[in-house]
Formats: C-alpha cells, sequence, structure tokens
C-alpha cells in the first residue's frame, strides 16, 4: 500500500466564486486563484503525486503557463488518477479536512461527498470529510489538508495458452 498527504491553501475575495471539491459554494467571497482554487481538489491531487514521488500538480500545469489558466481542477485530478492507475494503483480512501471560516459547510457535506465518490470512483463511505474553522486566526483563506490511500491495482489473471 501507499499513502500520500497533500495541503492548498486559496486566499478569499469578494466577486469570485467557491468550490469545494467540484461543488459549487454559496458564498460572499470565492477563491483567488488562476484556476477555479478548488482547494480540495488540489490538495488531493497533490496528495496522489506525493504518493509516487511525482512532485506536485505545479509539476505538470505550472501557474505561470497562460496554458492553464482558468483550468477546470477536475481535470487536474482526472489526469493524476490516471497516472495512478498507469503505476499500478488504485485509490482506497481518501481523508479530507477543509479550514474556512465562513459558510458553514455542514449543509454541503453529502454533496460534497457525492461528488469526490463520483470523481474518484471510490464509495461515499470511503470519502472522509472534516470540516473546522479557524477559530478567526485565517479568516481570509480556505485551506485544505487531504490523506490518500492506495492499493496495488489486482493482478490480472494468467492467461492460459491452448
Ligand atoms: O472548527 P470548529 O471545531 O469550531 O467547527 C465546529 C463545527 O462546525 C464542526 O462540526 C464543523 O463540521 C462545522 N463547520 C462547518 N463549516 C465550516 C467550519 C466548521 O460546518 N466552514
Ligand atoms: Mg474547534
Amino acid at each position: 500500500m501507499l499513502i500520500g498527504y497533500g495541503e492548498d491553501s486559496h486566499r478569499l475575495g469578494e466577486g469570485r466564486e467557491l468550490w469545494l471539491g467540484g461543488v459549487r459554494i454559496e458564498s460572499e467571497r470565492g477563491a483567488i486563484a488562476h484556476s477555479d482554487g478548488d482547494v480540495i481538489l488540489h490538495a488531493l491531487s497533490d496528495a496522489l503525486l506525493s504518493a509516487f514521488a511525482l512532485g506536485d500538480i505545479g509539476s505538470f500545469f505550472p501557474d505561470h503557463d497562460p496554458k492553464w489558466r482558468g483550468l477546470e481542477s477536475r481535470v487536474i485530478l482526472e489526469v493524476v488518477l490516471q497516472k495512478v492507475r498507469d503505476n499500478g494503483y488504485r485509490l482506497g480512501q481518501v481523508s479530507v479536512v477543509v479550514m474556512l471560516d465562513r459558510p458553514k459547510l455542514g449543509p454541503y457535506r453529502t454533496l460534497i461527498q457525492q461528488n469526490l465518490a463520483l470523481l474518484t470512483g471510490l464509495p461515499e463511505k470511503r470519502v472522509g470529510l472534516t470540516f473546522k474553522t479557524s477559530e478567526g486566526l485565517a479568516p481570509d483563506h480556505a485551506q485544505c489538508r487531504a490523506m490518500v490511500y492506495l492499493e496495488p491495482l489486482p493482478e490480472p489473471a494468467p492467461q492460459r495458452t491452448p
């Protein structure tokens, strides 16, 4: 088995959208970012790359390259999950902690969990979601920490030759 850990944070600003785990959150402020600024999908993608010591998402999608401006985080995660499969592994579990003071995310828990399950191919029971306030320490940021557990793909059955 392999494990990986990733983090991400984005500053919050007015007139921006807030996306978490591929779900649009109703909020006065959103992430200031080149991309959609989805801290869950970024932390998750980094955790997966870290499990294989492949660097981080900036190694594959550098944010100074205009080609990647506005890139959907969902696409980043898809590319990274393909790398996981190419390396002979599959995702077995994710554990995600979001730190955000406002708005309350409780009402979005099921939606985010379902969407993460959809994006990763995991059962919902293998998508752990924790929401925390920063207790005012980081009121202008959305932050995420993510852990992933990966298991080897089953060996293909040996081909029988006649
Ligand atoms: O951070 P704290 O321990 O004070 O969080 C208290 C509760 O508020 C937790 O149950 C958590 O799920 C919830 N919460 C939330 N949305 C946030 C931050 C915390 O629903 N943005
Ligand atoms: Mg607390």
